[in-house]
């Protein structure tokens, strides 16, 4: 069976993927898996719903890059997970670079939500509101949303975003929550922030941009995703990757990487909130790791000529 009927029969609502807009029209036997709802239940646009692709400039809104992932899960029946809203990377310059007073730069949010959330009302299983907003030392992450509101941006597109789409599960998104530590810390801190201003949040999204031999146990990683849970919010790994530091990967760390991403599945398997798996895309033919972190990469569970590694095998096995 494909990871994402064994997900569904294991108690999961998803495992999906990310979808790269640059291959799904160009390569088929990338398309032909992609698509098959049965290995992936729920597809994410990997850059089309982001500020830069969709208000490049202000008040001008495009949606050719975010519609491709959309298009898709309408054709296939996959679902949709949404990104991102309120994040300090690829956002335009006109965003980043203004000095705003608190009114106008609410105002900037709430357009943006309003037409963006609005163009995709009804197909978002949940979105990403807010996104990396906590630095990995715990501190604040520095941006023109911090600088400007201190944390009261965070209650503000909480409630903006609720007040575009009550109906979407509204989530913040993060990377290194899964290590317990300042960070985390931090995070928790963010949701009672939101909760305590009496804005929404239904969920909170663990990236799991993860290294293979680094990878919490199943045990850890089920503590850190309860202490969300316990605050009422929902649970999600929403960018899973677990990369090789070195290039080639034995296959000894091959085995490794396969007892990573089953330690997280199984995390996630672990506890009633959890709600579902995305890989952030499934083959290492496409993957932002090798473009970020030089010399690591092989980081998914196929490989670039689309066999399943030990890695999907592990997973199946989970379930
Ligand atoms: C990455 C994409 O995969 C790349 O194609 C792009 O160049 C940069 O962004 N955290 C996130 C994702 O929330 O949106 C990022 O995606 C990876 C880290």
């Amino acid at each position: 069976a494909q990871l994402n009927d064994l997900a569904v029969r294991a108690g999961l609502k998803y495992f999906g993927t990310a979808l790269r807009e640059g291959a799904i029209n160009s390569d088929t036997a990338y398309a032909a898996i992609l698509k098959n709802k049965s290995e992936f239940g729920q597809l994410v646009p990997e850059n089309g719903q982001k500020w830069d692709a969709t208000e490049a400039s202000r008040g001008t809104f495009t949606y050719t890059q975010g519609d491709i992932t959309a298009n898709v899960a309408k054709s296939t029946g996959q679902g949709l997970r949404c990104h991102t809203m309120v994040w300090y990377s690829q956002l335009p310059n006109w965003v980043s670079g203004g000095s705003w007073t608190r009114a106008a730069l609410t105002s900037v949010i709430e357009t943006h939500m309003a037409n963006v959330m609005g163009h995709y009302i009804g197909q978002c299983y949940a979105w990403d509101v807010a996104n990396e907003a906590v630095a990995d030392d715990g501190s604040w992450r520095d941006s023109i949303f911090y600088r400007t509101f201190g944390t009261d941006f965070l209650p503000i597109s909480f409630n903006a975003a609720k007040k575009v789409d009550p109906n979407t599960k509204l989530y913040y998104n993060d990377y290194n929550l899964e290590y317990n530590g300042a960070k985390t810390n931090r995070a928790v801190e963010l949701v009672q922030i939101v909760q305590s201003a009496g804005a929404p949040i239904d969920g909170v999204g663990f990236q799991g941009h993860l290294i293979v031999g680094s990878t919490p146990s199943r045990s850890s990683l089920a503590t850190v995703l309860k202490r969300f849970t316990a605050l009422g919010v929902e649970v999600a790994y929403t960018e899973l990757d677990i990369r090789h530091s070195s290039l080639p990967a034995s296959s000894a760390a091959q085995v490794t990487q396969g007892n990573d991403f089953a330690n997280v599945v199984g995390s996630c398997l672990d506890v009633a909130g959890c709600v579902g798996v995305t890989v952030w895309s499934f083959t290492d033919k496409y993957s932002w790791i090798p473009e970020t972190f030089s010399g690591q990469g092989d980081a998914l569970i196929y490989d670039k000529n689309f066999n399943k590694k030990a890695a999907w095998t592990s997973i199946s096995s989970v379930f």
